[in-house]
């Protein structure tokens, strides 16, 4: 047996002229765990649908040799049989249906057209226990959170006799716990003799895990590096194209009066009347500030968030909101932003995007008045404006009539970013702002946030990465179970200092 599982040769990819893969060539060891980096729109997941069969044999050119012969997949079902199984960037759950369901979809068993459920039951359990997922697998999807809802994926993949394992930023959405858990999963399979591809934006999880790393830039690959020379800065300059010295860049604060304050804020689970998601929050926001929110996942903070941002989420809410002092009544999405916030959710395909419309309408949708003259929108000013914040966040497009549900994930979430600053908000609540998203375009919206507060804008920056929060963050508030549990001033910005109040709160609460 070679120890080359696979390998794709000279694979070229266009969508409608435009390159999205040239020359592309990557060789991937039996039974290592083998990473795929490159910016947003470089080309990752486009090669791992080729491989996957999602863009038939005959849509790309070049080979692909797996287990020593070539294979021309024209279907998922396809490179299925071979063993191979993708996990996609977004998941491809199915919400109202079961956990067991789910895993045997498209795989149902039992005889000829009748499905055996204890079977189905018995199975799903004991591939729930091989991903470690203490769940009932009667539980339903849309109860579970985005971590283990990735482990029903990785559960739904081993029922089906997997040799190479995808996956595509499994831990995007993930806490650095649930991370851990699902990396150590894959350390498991590795061991068990399965080979695995994964593509994270998360370098740290790669220099951990990782056997080799593949760097692709630009539709092409740079090189393939190995574990002994891993290294976060030399992947990142691959990616890059060059080196990056400060990941969070300086900003001189100037930091004024307070423009907004929520006091005695409550808010009730909007499916729940008797479970109380946030509790007695009370906090300031300063001009020209940037406030961080820490918390684990689930503590509230989005929920928080959107409650703010004319009641999108929960019931029963109670509680005074002050803008520069005058209490205002933000009882809708129209009146939180006509009082000047804006909100980018962390969830873009449920609450931030038009996938069928293009890039220009996407960013200009919350902002029409603008690009309107008496009533009717001014097409030039439109693409004008749009053309704008394609360059400033640098959205890698074949142009700005492009449909947004083709874009790469991250320059799906800067299109979400450009829409909601130009509607130039006083408050701009960003929920996970980079969640997805590369380094360098990372950089480019930190600069971004750092030029709007220095405009005198205000920001509200909600973020499970702690390097991120602690980076950019002027004073931090760390959100526990529905509470505001600390608060940390210039000085006292520090991970331990984070860990310790979540900690000391879920203590004294159980
Ligand atoms: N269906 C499609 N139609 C047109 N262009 C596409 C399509 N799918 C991908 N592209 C383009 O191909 C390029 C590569 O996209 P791909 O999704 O592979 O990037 P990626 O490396 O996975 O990025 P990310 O890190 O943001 O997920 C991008 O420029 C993207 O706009
Ligand atoms: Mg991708």
């Amino acid at each position: 047996m070679s120890d080359i599982i696979l390998e794709m040769k000279n694979i070229d990819k266009d969508f409608f002229g435009v390159k999205a893969l040239s020359n592309v060539n990557i060789a991937v060891k039996r039974n290592e765990i083998h990473a795929i980096c490159g910016e947003n729109g470089a080309g990752k997941s486009t090669l791992m649908n080729i491989l996957s069969g999602v863009y038939p044999y005959g849509s790309y050119s070049g080979t692909i040799i797996f287990e020593g012969k070539e294979v021309t997949f024209k279907n998922i079902k396809d490179s299925e049989k071979e063993g191979i199984v993708i996990i996609h960037q977004e998941l491809a759950l199915v919400p109202y249906l079961s956990i067991a369901e789910n895993i045997f979809m498209g795989n149902e068993q039992g005889g000829k057209a009748i499905i055996d459920w204890n079977k189905t039951r018995s199975k799903a359990k004991g591939l729930l226990e091989m991903v470690g997922l203490s769940e009932n697998p009667n539980t339903l999807i849309s109860s579970i959170g985005v971590g283990k809802q990735q482990l029903v994926e990785i559960a739904k993949a081993l029922s089906k006799d997997v040799k190479l394992l995808i996956l595509d930023e499994p831990t995007a959405a993930l806490n650095d716990e649930e991370s851990n858990k699902l990396l150590g999963l894959l350390c498991g399979l590795q061991e068990k003799g399965i080979t695995s591809i994964l593509i994270s934006h998360k370098i740290n999880e790669i220099t951990k895990v990782c056997n080799s790393t593949t760097i692709i830039r630009d539709g092409q690959t740079i090189e393939t590096i190995d574990r002994a020379e891993i290294t976060e800065d030399r992947i990142i300059k691959g990616m890059v194209g060059r080196e990056i010295v400060d990941r969070y860049p300086k900003r001189d604060s100037n930091i004024l009066e307070t423009v907004f304050e929520i006091k005695g804020w409550n808010v009730f689970n909007p499916e729940n009347e008797h479970e109380k998601v946030i509790s007695d929050v009370s906090f300031h926001l300063k001009k020209g500030e940037v406030l961080g929110m820490a918390g684990l996942m689930g503590a509230g903070r989005t929920e928080l968030a959107m409650s703010i941002f004319g009641k999108s989420y929960g019931q029963k809410i109670s509680g005074e909101a002050f803008i520069n002092g005058k209490k205002v009544k933000l009882n809708s999405v129209g009146a939180a932003i006509s009082n000047g916030i804006a909100y980018v959710s962390e969830d873009r395909k449920n609450y931030g995007l038009i996938l069928i419309n293009s890039i220009r309408e996407n960013i200009t949708l919350p902002n029409l008045s603008k690009i309107s003259e008496r009533g009717v929108i001014n097409q030039n000013l439109e693409i004008r404006e749009s053309e704008t914040y394609r360059d400033k966040l640098k959205i890698k497009t074949s142009g700005i009539n492009q449909l947004v549900a083709s874009l790469s994930g991250g320059n799906q979430q800067k299109v979400v970013l450009s829409k909601w600053i130009m509607s130039e908000p006083d408050i701009l609540i960003l929920d996970e702002p980079t969640r997805g998203i590369d380094v360098g375009a990372k950089y480019e919206i930190y600069q971004i946030i750092n030029e709007l507060a220095s405009q005198g804008k205000s920001i509200i920056l909600i973020s499970s990465d702690m390097p991120e929060l602690l980076g950019m963050s002027d004073r931090v508030y760390v959100i526990n179970e529905g509470r505001i549990v600390e608060e940390l001033n210039e000085g006292e910005l520090s991970q331990e200092n984070i860990m310790r109040a979540i900690l000391r709160s879920s203590r004294e609460a159980s």
